[in-house]
């Protein structure tokens, strides 16, 4: 049986996963804006990826017999100084989102709840995995500046992420 502590930090991670990828998708609007689609292609799926993870929560606690609810979902943000912005953002965001399912982790071991635990275990990985790229497309964004045709084909490369 899944405590009452631990139902309600997940339920509040379901909404953190909805945010990121609102987050996300704001990051979109704004490489659209600069003609930079592959950029704006790589947020979109990367906020069709964290809808994902957000149902993955749902279903883990539905499963476990507990009633989800949401809340609002929180602001996001719109301007930056230059390109190279919203990934610095996303990987601030995401070094968040990891510490918050560092700690649902830690308290449900704290709790002896090793199902919820071992559910955790995907999202771990995961959370390694996007800090990693997070940080290889700010890497990226440094090596080919601000413009001109590196950038274009960084573009071009961005827009060939699938799923
Ligand atoms: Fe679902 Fe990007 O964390």
């Amino acid at each position: 049986m899944i405590k009452k502590e631990i139902a309600k930090m997940l339920n509040d991670q379901i909404n953190l996963e909805l945010h990121s990828g609102y987050l996300y998708l704001e990051f979109a609007n704004y490489y659209e804006e600069k003609s930079l689609s592959g950029f704006a292609h790589w947020f979109n799926a990367q906020a069709v990826e964290e809808y994902e993870h957000a149902m993955k929560i749902r279903e883990f606690l539905n499963d476990c017999g507990v009633r989800v609810t949401f809340s609002p979902i929180g602001d996001t943000i719109k301007e930056f100084d230059d390109i190279k912005g919203p990934l610095h953002e996303a990987l601030k965001h995401e070094q968040f989102v990891t510490k918050s399912i560092y700690k649902i982790y830690e308290k449900a071991l704290e709790l002896n709840d090793h199902l919820t635990a071992n559910f955790l275990q995907w999202f771990i990985e995961e959370q390694g995995e996007e800090e990693t790229t997070a940080q290889l497309n700010i890497d990226k964004a440094k090596l080919v500046g601000t413009g001109g045709p590196a950038l274009y084909m960084l573009d071009k490369e961005m827009g060939r992420r699938e799923g």
